[in-house]
């Protein structure tokens, strides 16, 4: 909607992992030379950790993107996947079929198939994105995939991504042996104030924006903290941003005015703050003479009155983000009007 607006041949802040707006701060840098290399070794695992939102899928695209020819990727996003369930995903990732197949015979079809790959002087990736949902057992279940050899060389090699959550399962005692097979990992932070406005100049540019500057500098600082240099959260941010400046006709944004955004995106947003266990009403809650208030029926009795409680605010937030929505078609709708005014008017001057 405000694409042409600012003059741009494309959306700027999409939330797709897109490759082609692929922005390489010092440590995406880092992450994605810790990928080649880890690439270049064919063995093993390779480790990629960050906060939701700091761009491992996006990094992981790119590499994708541009892998040379004889590589065969395959890619797993995983909700908890138990072992089994594991081999047959890995199984159909790599076109094999899983129908009334039993786990040895997935195995001896995976292994038959990696070997044939390297038969053809090919090799094999897979990329497990979301590894944190990974139980240790299915993690130990792709470490074996791991020992798959042909002539002393590894048939297959796997990268983990995986929020902060990873960390302390790759650190559990019984894992020593998986650690052993990590040739490379890093952790992805978020942006630092000044990458933050790289962050967004290059992907507006990428975007073909090239008019001025269009934002000032305490405009940038508030971006910046809003969004704590999280590129997810910026984009989400900008959207609106650029959606507000199209509305109001801005040309140089102030701090006023991504105020008045992030005033707006804060009013709708409607996370639950904290639902760790001490989040979870006490045992006032409960009727005194409770006597399972301690025991386990207690704590369910906790537990839902915790989550319809946090049910009623979700209906209210929702009936807010509607109204909002509401409002602000109408006033868009109202903007349009006043446009189509204008532009009668001097249609009719022309004339
Ligand atoms: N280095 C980057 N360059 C360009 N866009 C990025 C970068 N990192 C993240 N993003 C953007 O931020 C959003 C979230 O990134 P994503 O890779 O999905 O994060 P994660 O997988 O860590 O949760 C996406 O819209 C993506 O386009
Ligand atoms: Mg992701």
């Amino acid at each position: 909607m405000y694409e042409s607006y600012y003059g741009l041949t494309s959306k700027p802040f999409q939330l797709t992992p897109d490759p082609a707006f692929f922005f390489a701060s010092k440590l995406h840098k880092r992450a994605m030379s810790y990928l080649q290399y880890g690439l270049s070794q064919a063995e093993g695992f390779i480790v990629i950790t960050g906060d939701i939102g700091t761009g491992k899928t996006t990094i992981a695209n790119s590499l994708l993107d541009d892998m040379e020819q004889d590589i065969f990727a395959a890619q797993i996003v995983t909700p908890k996947l138990n072992p089994d369930e594991l081999i047959k995903m890995v199984a159909s990732k790599f076109e094999l079929d899983v129908v009334n197949k039993s786990k040895s015979d997935l195995l001896e079809d995976i292994e038959y198939f990696l070997s044939g790959l390297a038969g053809q002087g090919k090799r094999a990736l897979l990329l497990v994105d979301e590894a944190q949902n990974l139980p240790l057992e299915t993690i130990e279940e792709l470490r074996m995939l791991s020992n798959f050899q042909k002539a002393g060389k590894p048939l297959l090699q796997s990268f983990l991504l995986g929020q902060a959550e990873l960390q302390p399962i790759l650190r559990a005692p019984n894992m020593e042996q998986f650690r052993q097979r990590i040739v490379a990992s890093c952790h992805l932070a978020p942006l630092n104030r000044d990458e933050s406005i790289e962050y967004i100049e290059y992907r507006m540019h990428h975007a073909g924006y090239n008019g001025n500057k269009l934002f000032s500098d305490d405009a940038y600082t508030a971006i910046y903290e809003f969004s704590k240099g999280v590129p997810r959260k910026m984009n989400t941010l900008m959207d609106r941003v650029l959606l507000f400046g199209f509305l109001e006709e801005i040309e140089q944004f102030a701090l006023d005015d991504v105020q008045s955004v992030i005033d707006e995106v804060k009013a709708e947003m409607f996370l639950p703050e904290d639902i760790s266990d001490s989040a979870l009403p006490r045992n006032t809650d409960i009727p005194a003479d409770n006597s399972d208030r301690f025991t386990h029926k207690g704590t369910q009795i906790r537990e839902a009155e915790y989550y319809k409680k946090m049910l009623f605010e979700l209906v209210d937030a929702l009936d807010d983000a509607i109204k909002h929505k509401i409002k602000l078609t109408q006033y868009i709708d109202r903007l349009l009007k006043k446009k189509y005014k204008a532009y009668v008017r001097l249609k009719t001057d022309d004339d």
